[in-house]
Protein backbone atom coordinates (compact mmCIF):
# COMPACT_ATOMS: atom_id res chain seq x y z
CA UNK A 1 0.00 0.00 0.00
CA UNK A 2 1.17 3.22 -0.89
CA UNK A 3 2.15 5.88 2.21
CA UNK A 4 -0.92 8.24 3.17
CA UNK A 5 1.30 11.74 3.38
CA UNK A 6 0.33 14.71 5.19
CA UNK A 7 1.53 18.32 5.43
CA UNK A 8 1.62 21.55 7.03
CA UNK A 9 0.56 24.10 4.66
CA UNK A 10 1.82 27.71 5.81
CA UNK A 11 4.38 31.34 4.37
CA UNK A 12 6.45 30.82 6.02
CA UNK A 13 6.49 26.96 7.65
CA UNK A 14 9.92 26.19 8.42
CA UNK A 15 9.19 27.07 12.73
CA UNK A 16 6.22 24.78 12.14
CA UNK A 17 6.42 22.16 15.13
CA UNK A 18 3.70 20.25 13.85
CA UNK A 19 6.13 17.90 11.34
CA UNK A 20 7.93 16.91 14.77
CA UNK A 21 4.65 16.45 17.03
CA UNK A 22 2.34 14.47 14.31
CA UNK A 23 5.44 12.35 13.03
CA UNK A 24 5.67 11.15 16.50
CA UNK A 25 2.07 10.73 16.92
CA UNK A 26 1.86 8.59 13.78
CA UNK A 27 5.18 6.81 15.41
CA UNK A 28 3.16 6.44 18.41
CA UNK A 29 0.16 4.80 16.56
CA UNK A 30 2.62 2.39 15.01
CA UNK A 31 1.05 4.14 11.81
CA UNK A 32 4.91 5.31 10.58
CA UNK A 33 4.92 3.29 7.80
CA UNK A 34 1.72 4.13 6.21
CA UNK A 35 1.37 7.97 6.85
CA UNK A 36 3.91 10.35 6.53
CA UNK A 37 3.91 14.22 7.96
CA UNK A 38 5.51 17.17 6.49
CA UNK A 39 6.11 20.98 5.47
CA UNK A 40 5.32 22.74 2.16
CA UNK A 41 5.81 26.04 2.15
CA UNK A 42 3.15 27.83 -0.40
CA UNK A 43 2.81 31.72 -1.19
CA UNK A 44 -0.38 33.27 -0.97
CA UNK A 45 -0.48 33.50 -4.95
CA UNK A 46 -0.13 29.68 -5.27
CA UNK A 47 -1.77 28.23 -2.26
CA UNK A 48 -5.76 27.17 -4.75
CA UNK A 49 -3.40 25.36 -7.16
CA UNK A 50 -0.69 23.51 -5.16
CA UNK A 51 -3.62 22.40 -2.69
CA UNK A 52 -5.77 20.83 -5.74
CA UNK A 53 -3.00 19.43 -6.87
CA UNK A 54 -1.84 17.74 -3.21
CA UNK A 55 -4.31 15.01 -3.49
CA UNK A 56 -2.70 13.51 -7.11
CA UNK A 57 0.52 13.34 -5.21
CA UNK A 58 -0.95 11.06 -2.72
CA UNK A 59 -1.85 13.91 0.33
CA UNK A 60 -5.01 12.73 2.21
CA UNK A 61 -4.91 15.65 4.50
CA UNK A 62 -3.38 18.99 5.06
CA UNK A 63 -3.59 21.03 8.30
CA UNK A 64 -3.27 24.91 7.02
CA UNK A 65 -1.16 27.38 9.21
CA UNK A 66 -0.78 31.27 8.88
CA UNK A 67 -1.67 33.42 6.24
CA UNK A 68 -3.83 30.59 4.24
CA UNK A 69 -6.68 29.70 6.90
CA UNK A 70 -9.13 31.77 5.33
CA UNK A 71 -8.25 30.84 1.47
CA UNK A 72 -8.48 26.86 2.82
CA UNK A 73 -12.09 27.53 3.73
CA UNK A 74 -13.15 29.30 0.90
CA UNK A 75 -11.47 26.09 -2.14
CA UNK A 76 -13.14 23.42 -0.08
CA UNK A 77 -16.00 21.84 -1.90
CA UNK A 78 -17.34 20.28 1.69
CA UNK A 79 -16.67 22.71 4.49
CA UNK A 80 -17.92 21.43 7.82
CA UNK A 81 -20.14 24.36 9.20
CA UNK A 82 -17.63 25.12 12.33
CA UNK A 83 -15.43 26.46 9.49
CA UNK A 84 -17.59 28.13 7.63
CA UNK A 85 -19.34 30.03 10.82
CA UNK A 86 -15.87 30.87 12.14
CA UNK A 87 -14.60 31.87 8.34
CA UNK A 88 -11.11 29.97 8.85
CA UNK A 89 -10.25 26.26 7.97
CA UNK A 90 -6.94 24.45 9.81
CA UNK A 91 -7.86 20.88 8.68
CA UNK A 92 -8.75 19.55 4.95
CA UNK A 93 -9.18 16.40 4.15
CA UNK A 94 -8.82 15.18 0.15
CA UNK A 95 -11.04 12.47 -1.39
CA UNK A 96 -10.69 11.70 -4.45
CA UNK A 97 -11.26 15.21 -6.26
CA UNK A 98 -13.57 16.91 -2.97
CA UNK A 99 -12.02 18.43 -0.77
CA UNK A 100 -13.31 18.72 2.95
CA UNK A 101 -12.42 21.38 5.23
CA UNK A 102 -12.75 21.27 9.21
CA UNK A 103 -11.42 23.72 11.62
CA UNK A 104 -10.05 22.48 14.85
CA UNK A 105 -8.71 25.51 16.73
CA UNK A 106 -11.72 26.23 18.43
CA UNK A 107 -12.30 22.84 20.21
CA UNK A 108 -8.86 22.48 20.23
CA UNK A 109 -8.48 25.83 22.65
CA UNK A 110 -11.71 24.65 24.87
CA UNK A 111 -9.65 21.23 25.34
CA UNK A 112 -6.39 23.32 26.23
CA UNK A 113 -8.48 24.32 29.12
CA UNK A 114 -8.86 23.60 32.79
CA UNK A 115 -12.16 23.87 32.71
CA UNK A 116 -15.01 24.48 30.57
CA UNK A 117 -15.33 28.61 30.10
CA UNK A 118 -19.24 28.06 30.46
CA UNK A 119 -20.93 31.08 32.34
CA UNK A 120 -17.40 32.97 32.93
CA UNK A 121 -16.18 36.46 32.08
CA UNK A 122 -13.39 35.81 29.46
CA UNK A 123 -11.26 38.57 27.57
CA UNK A 124 -9.92 37.98 24.22
CA UNK A 125 -6.73 40.27 23.59
CA UNK A 126 -6.53 40.77 19.84
CA UNK A 127 -9.39 40.54 16.59
CA UNK A 128 -7.34 38.54 14.16
CA UNK A 129 -7.82 35.20 12.49
CA UNK A 130 -6.71 33.33 15.84
CA UNK A 131 -9.07 35.22 17.84
CA UNK A 132 -12.20 34.51 15.40
CA UNK A 133 -12.02 30.87 16.21
CA UNK A 134 -11.99 31.59 20.53
CA UNK A 135 -14.02 33.91 20.14
CA UNK A 136 -16.42 31.26 18.66
CA UNK A 137 -15.61 28.51 20.81
CA UNK A 138 -16.08 30.82 24.04
CA UNK A 139 -19.96 31.94 22.27
CA UNK A 140 -20.56 28.54 21.62
CA UNK A 141 -19.91 27.38 25.38
CA UNK A 142 -22.03 30.26 26.53
CA UNK A 143 -18.74 32.34 27.93
CA UNK A 144 -19.59 36.19 28.52
CA UNK A 145 -17.24 37.38 26.07
CA UNK A 146 -15.42 40.81 25.67
CA UNK A 147 -12.92 41.62 22.95
CA UNK A 148 -10.13 44.42 23.06
CA UNK A 149 -8.14 45.34 20.20
CA UNK A 150 -5.10 47.67 19.74
CA UNK A 151 -7.26 48.31 16.50
CA UNK A 152 -10.99 49.07 17.90
CA UNK A 153 -12.75 48.79 14.99
CA UNK A 154 -11.46 45.53 14.46
CA UNK A 155 -12.45 44.18 17.24
CA UNK A 156 -16.21 45.60 16.87
CA UNK A 157 -16.33 43.96 13.16
CA UNK A 158 -15.09 40.65 14.96
CA UNK A 159 -17.87 40.83 17.80
CA UNK A 160 -20.45 42.35 15.26
CA UNK A 161 -19.99 38.77 13.66
CA UNK A 162 -19.48 36.36 16.09
CA UNK A 163 -20.84 37.39 19.09
CA UNK A 164 -19.13 39.05 22.48
CA UNK A 165 -18.72 43.11 23.23
CA UNK A 166 -15.98 45.34 21.89
CA UNK A 167 -14.20 46.44 24.85
CA UNK A 168 -11.67 49.83 24.88
CA UNK A 169 -10.43 49.57 28.91
CA UNK A 170 -10.27 46.08 30.37
CA UNK A 171 -10.69 45.56 33.63
CA UNK A 172 -8.13 43.12 34.14
CA UNK A 173 -9.12 41.52 37.12
CA UNK A 174 -12.68 41.02 36.39
CA UNK A 175 -11.92 38.36 34.10
CA UNK A 176 -12.10 34.47 34.84
CA UNK A 177 -10.01 34.25 31.75
CA UNK A 178 -8.02 35.75 29.69
CA UNK A 179 -6.42 34.95 26.26
CA UNK A 180 -3.95 36.57 24.33
CA UNK A 181 -4.23 36.05 20.36
CA UNK A 182 -2.11 39.08 19.54
CA UNK A 183 1.26 38.81 18.18
CA UNK A 184 2.75 40.55 21.03
CA UNK A 185 5.41 38.67 22.79
CA UNK A 186 6.62 37.04 19.32
CA UNK A 187 9.29 39.86 19.24
CA UNK A 188 10.34 39.85 22.43
CA UNK A 189 8.83 43.40 23.46
CA UNK A 190 7.08 43.98 26.93
CA UNK A 191 3.29 43.01 26.96
CA UNK A 192 2.69 45.37 29.66
CA UNK A 193 3.35 48.00 27.11
CA UNK A 194 1.20 47.52 24.71
CA UNK A 195 -1.72 45.30 25.90
CA UNK A 196 -4.43 46.66 28.55
CA UNK A 197 -2.93 44.49 31.19
CA UNK A 198 -0.58 45.22 34.37
CA UNK A 199 1.77 42.58 35.05
CA UNK A 200 0.53 42.47 39.00
CA UNK A 201 -2.63 42.68 37.94
CA UNK A 202 -3.97 38.96 37.47
CA UNK A 203 -5.64 36.95 40.39
CA UNK A 204 -4.99 33.61 41.60
CA UNK A 205 -8.95 32.40 40.62
CA UNK A 206 -7.72 33.67 36.84
CA UNK A 207 -6.45 31.23 33.85
CA UNK A 208 -4.34 33.09 31.55
CA UNK A 209 -3.89 31.88 27.91
CA UNK A 210 -1.15 33.23 25.54
CA UNK A 211 -2.19 32.15 22.08
CA UNK A 212 1.83 32.83 21.38
CA UNK A 213 4.87 30.46 22.65
CA UNK A 214 8.73 30.88 23.33
CA UNK A 215 11.55 29.25 24.78
CA UNK A 216 10.75 29.55 28.46
CA UNK A 217 7.77 30.76 28.50
CA UNK A 218 6.07 34.23 27.44
CA UNK A 219 6.34 37.33 29.67
CA UNK A 220 2.91 37.63 30.15
CA UNK A 221 2.40 33.73 31.11
CA UNK A 222 5.35 34.51 33.77
CA UNK A 223 3.46 37.30 35.19
CA UNK A 224 0.46 35.34 35.78
CA UNK A 225 2.12 32.55 37.09
CA UNK A 226 3.62 34.73 39.25
CA UNK A 227 0.35 35.97 40.91
CA UNK A 228 -0.78 32.31 40.71
CA UNK A 229 -3.07 32.43 37.80
CA UNK A 230 -3.03 29.13 36.20
CA UNK A 231 -1.56 28.82 32.41
CA UNK A 232 -1.98 27.43 29.51
CA UNK A 233 0.30 28.30 26.38
CA UNK A 234 0.47 28.20 22.78
CA UNK A 235 2.02 24.56 22.55
CA UNK A 236 -1.14 23.36 24.91
CA UNK A 237 -3.62 24.49 22.18
CA UNK A 238 -1.19 23.71 19.54
CA UNK A 239 -1.10 20.20 20.50
CA UNK A 240 -5.22 19.79 20.96
CA UNK A 241 -5.75 20.70 17.48
CA UNK A 242 -3.25 18.45 16.18
CA UNK A 243 -4.90 15.81 18.00
CA UNK A 244 -7.83 16.60 16.60
CA UNK A 245 -6.96 17.06 13.07
CA UNK A 246 -4.87 13.54 13.66
CA UNK A 247 -8.25 11.74 14.45
CA UNK A 248 -10.11 13.04 11.64
CA UNK A 249 -7.62 11.86 8.96
CA UNK A 250 -6.71 8.28 11.16
CA UNK A 251 -10.09 7.87 13.19
CA UNK A 252 -7.50 6.84 15.55
CA UNK A 253 -7.23 8.41 19.27
CA UNK A 254 -4.21 11.19 19.04
CA UNK A 255 -1.43 10.26 21.80
CA UNK A 256 -1.30 13.08 23.49
CA UNK A 257 1.54 12.45 25.31
CA UNK A 258 4.12 11.99 22.57
CA UNK A 259 2.49 14.56 20.79
CA UNK A 260 3.18 17.43 23.83
CA UNK A 261 6.62 15.69 24.25
CA UNK A 262 7.68 16.33 20.51
CA UNK A 263 5.62 19.72 20.31
CA UNK A 264 8.18 20.76 23.23
CA UNK A 265 11.34 19.11 22.16
CA UNK A 266 11.34 17.11 24.47
CA UNK A 267 11.64 13.24 22.37
P1 LIG B 1 -3.49 36.02 13.70
O1 LIG B 1 -4.04 35.17 12.61
O2 LIG B 1 -2.29 35.43 14.38
O3 LIG B 1 -4.53 36.45 14.68
P2 LIG B 1 -3.55 38.64 12.45
O4 LIG B 1 -4.85 38.33 11.81
O5 LIG B 1 -2.49 39.32 11.66
O6 LIG B 1 -2.86 37.30 12.97
O7 LIG B 1 -3.82 39.46 13.81
C1 LIG B 1 -2.79 39.90 14.62
C2 LIG B 1 -3.38 40.48 15.91
O8 LIG B 1 -2.29 40.91 16.75
C3 LIG B 1 -4.28 41.70 15.69
O9 LIG B 1 -5.26 41.72 16.69
C4 LIG B 1 -3.27 42.84 15.89
O10 LIG B 1 -3.85 44.08 16.25
P3 LIG B 1 -4.36 45.12 15.10
O11 LIG B 1 -5.67 44.59 14.62
O12 LIG B 1 -4.48 46.41 15.82
O13 LIG B 1 -3.28 45.11 14.04
C5 LIG B 1 -2.44 42.30 17.04
N1 LIG B 1 -1.12 42.91 17.19
C6 LIG B 1 -0.02 42.66 16.45
N2 LIG B 1 1.02 43.38 16.90
C7 LIG B 1 0.56 44.12 17.96
C8 LIG B 1 1.16 45.06 18.86
N3 LIG B 1 2.44 45.40 18.76
N4 LIG B 1 0.38 45.61 19.83
C9 LIG B 1 -0.93 45.25 19.95
N5 LIG B 1 -1.55 44.36 19.13
C10 LIG B 1 -0.82 43.81 18.14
Amino acid sequence: MSVRRLAVLGYPVAHSRSPAMQTAALAALGLADEWEYGAIEVAPEEFAARVRALSGEGFAGANVTVPHKQAALALADAPSEVAREIGAANTLVFNGEAIGAHNTDADGFLRSLPESPGGKRTLVLGAGGAARAIVWALGRERATVEVWNRTPERAERLCGGLGGTAVSDPDQAAYDLIVNTTAVGLTGENPFAVLPLTSEGFTVEQTVVDMVYAEGGTALLRAAEGAGATVVDGIEVLVQQGALSLKIWTEQDPPLEAMRAAARGRS
